[in-house]
Formats: structure tokens, C-alpha cells, sequence
């Protein structure tokens, strides 16, 4: 079994806009269906943010729900990182808004990119942070504005996304079990144009040509990354199965990232594990990249699906390729 890395999850949050937008919203102008999104996807409806609302407007409700279920104050607070493809500018860092909307000390803030894999990645950052001891009460979020990125005449992509946010606070364990017990993160830069937003960085500014050409808006390759994830999923469960010494039904609670329902099942029969062993909100929210696996922790706890002392597995995998699993014992 790897090593366990002490760490205590003090609270979690999670904030997901008002606005629903059900199937019908893209079988009104697109060439597509309620059968075909439902069949492949998973999806019955999606949230989308207002004209007000952005990635960090999001993060901010959920950080203050997360204070507020860790019994903390903003103050308490050493370092916050947002895991985020969708920040609200390319600077400066969305991590740095939060700050000030959740009225906190000068404390660092960052962003970190790792797209769907984000939130996977922001937690092992956070779990080195507090075991070196460099900080000790680490606020980080899983945001995204995907709404704001989806082609909406792109009917292979458009229908997917959804906008939401979630925030967990970490601290140092304050028992010997608390803790990451197995975690694992990659990369696959071969595939980096697999998903990839062509233009508004700086190997490609944005421009009027890159805007006729719709390269502000995310392009797919989806079939390859479907399969990709299936694979990478399957390998990723072994892998932490044979590590961790435990059975599949020692598990809580199994949060796959929520890009298909099909990815998320095919997960699950590696598992052999029931349908409520395996968290689900892809049919509630879409696919919400580094909210996703954040809301369904959240969900969990406070639902008493997880309580203390318990072990869950999260895992996902997203642009870059990117992935990452961890199993924390709560
Ligand atoms: O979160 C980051 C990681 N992302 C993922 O893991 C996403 C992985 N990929 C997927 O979830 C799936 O590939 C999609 C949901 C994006 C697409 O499903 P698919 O079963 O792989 O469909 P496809 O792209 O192979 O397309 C099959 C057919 C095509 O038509 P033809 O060429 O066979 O005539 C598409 O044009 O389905 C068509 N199609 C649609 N039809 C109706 C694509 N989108 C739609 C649509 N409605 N919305």
C-alpha cells in the first residue's frame, strides 16, 4: 500500500447557477434529439450562468458555503488554489477575485490548469502543501463557465457543458486514518489537441479571423477521447485496486469526473460495484470538467452518503490528456 499522506477534508461547498437548460433549449435550433443526448451522454439538463455570473462569482458562494460547513472564518484561511480552464481572464488569476470576494487576508492565490482533471490535481497540491507543512488550512476550488466556451452551433460538443462550482477546505489530519491512501496523476501531451480551444492564448491570439473561424469556442475529438477515458479509467481502478488492498465494496462512494454516462458505467462494471456505490450528477448538471468530481464530494457528505472514516475513490481524465485518481479516507 503507497504511503498515506495525512490530511483532514474540514468542509466542502458547492454552488451551481439558477438557470436550467433542459434538452429542448438545442433540439429547438440544432439537428439533434432528447433520444440521441439522453443515449450517448447521459444529459437531461444543465446549469448556465447569467450575464452577472462567472467562474469566480461561483467560487466565491461555494468557498462561502465550505466556511461555512467547516465552522471557519475567512481569515483562518492560509492559501487558496482554483483549479480552472474557464478562468474568468487569462490573468490574473481567478484564485486572485475569490480573495477578495470572500474578503480574505493578503494570503497566496493561484490558478491551476488541468482541465477536467483539475480538482484531482488542486487536491494533491493541497495534500503536499499541508504534509510539508507549508501551510495549514487550504481553501480549493473546482470552477468552471463552460457555457461560455461550447460552439453553440456545434451540436457534438455544445450539449455537454454545464457551469457550477465546489470548494472543499483542507487541514492536517487530526486522527492516524485521515488521509490520501493511494493517488496517481498523468499526462499524455501527444494528445494535447484531442480538446483544445484554438485561439485566445498567446500561440494564437484572438483576432476577427480566429473569432469567423469560431476558435474562441472548444473543439473536440470525441470519439478518440471516449475511448481514451474508458481505457485510462479501467487502468486507473487496477491500478489503486491492487495498491490500496481493498475490495471494490470497501469503498463508499466512487466519484468518476462526469463527461459520459457511458464512461462513468463502464467505471463502474470494472468495479462490479451497484449503481448508489457510483456517484452520478451528469444528468442533473452536464459535464461541469473540474466542478464535477467537487459537487458529487459535496453531494456525498452532505448527504450522508460519506461520513467520517470512510474511503472514497475520485478519478477523471480531461484535456491535455490529463488524469488523476486519489483515495481519501475521510
Ligand atoms: O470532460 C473531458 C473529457 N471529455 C470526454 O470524456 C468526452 C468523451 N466523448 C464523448 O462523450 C462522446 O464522444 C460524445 C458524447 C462527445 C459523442 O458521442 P459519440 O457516441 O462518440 O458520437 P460520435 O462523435 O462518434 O458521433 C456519432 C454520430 C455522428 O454522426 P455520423 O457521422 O455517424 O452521421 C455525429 O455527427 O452522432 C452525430 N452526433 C449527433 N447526433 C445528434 C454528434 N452529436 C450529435 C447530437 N445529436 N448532439
Amino acid at each position: 500500500m503507497s504511503q498515506r499522506i495525512p490530511l483532514c477534508v474540514r468542509g466542502t461547498g458547492s454552488f451551481v447557477p439558477a438557470r436550467v437548460l433542459t434538452n429542448d433549449h438545442f433540439i429547438r435550433y440544432l439537428d439533434t434529439s432528447e433520444e440521441w443526448i439522453l443515449a450517448r451522454t447521459g444529459i437531461r439538463e444543465r446549469r448556465w450562468v447569467g450575464a452577472e455570473e462567472c467562474t469566480s462569482t461561483m467560487a466565491i458562494e461555494a468557498g462561502r458555503r465550505a466556511l461555512e460547513d467547516a465552522r471557519m472564518r475567512a481569515s483562518e484561511i492560509d492559501l487558496i488554489i482554483c483549479a480552472t480552464a474557464t478562468p474568468d481572464h487569462m490573468f490574473p488569476p481567478t484564485a486572485a477575485y475569490i480573495q477578495d470576494g470572500l474578503g480574505m487576508r493578503e494570503i497566496p492565490a493561484f490558478d491551476l490548469e488541468a482541465a477536467c482533471s483539475g480538482f484531482i490535481y488542486a487536491m494533491m497540491a493541497a495534500a503536499a502543501f499541508v504534509s510539508a507543512g507549508l501551510y495549514r488550512n487550504i481553501l480549493i476550488f473546482g470552477a468552471e463557465t463552460l457555457s461560455r466556451v461550447g460552439d453553440p452551433q456545434d451540436r457534438g460538443t455544445c450539449i455537454l457543458f454545464g457551469d457550477a462550482a465546489g470548494a472543499a477546505i483542507l487541514g492536517p489530519a487530526i486522527n492516524s486514518e485521515q488521509g490520501i491512501l493511494h493517488w496517481e496523476l498523468g499526462c499524455d501531451g501527444s494528445r494535447a489537441d484531442y480538446i483544445v480551444m484554438p485561439s485566445g492564448g498567446m500561440r494564437r491570439p484572438a483576432s476577427e479571423e480566429t473569432v469567423r473561424q469560431r476558435e474562441h469556442y472548444l473543439r473536440m475529438r470525441g470519439r478518440e477521447v471516449f475511448k481514451f477515458a474508458v481505457g485510462k479509467m479501467e487502468e486507473l481502478i487496477d491500478r489503486a485496486l491492487a495498491e490500496l488492498g481493498m475490495a471494490p465494496d470497501e469503498l463508499a462512494l466512487v466519484i468518476p469526473h462526469q463527461s459520459n454516462l457511458r464512461i462513468i458505467q463502464s467505471a463502474r462494471e470494472r468495479l462490479g460495484l451497484p449503481p448508489e456505490k457510483v456517484a452520478v450528477n451528469i444528468d442533473r448538471y452536464g459535464n461541469t470538467s473540474a466542478a464535477s468530481v467537487i459537487l458529487a464530494l459535496d453531494e456525498g457528505r452532505r448527504n450522508g452518503t460519506l461520513k467520517p472514516g470512510d474511503t472514497v475513490l475520485v478519478l477523471g481524465v480531461g484535456a491535455g490528456l490529463t488524469w488523476g485518481l486519489f483515495a481519501l479516507r475521510l
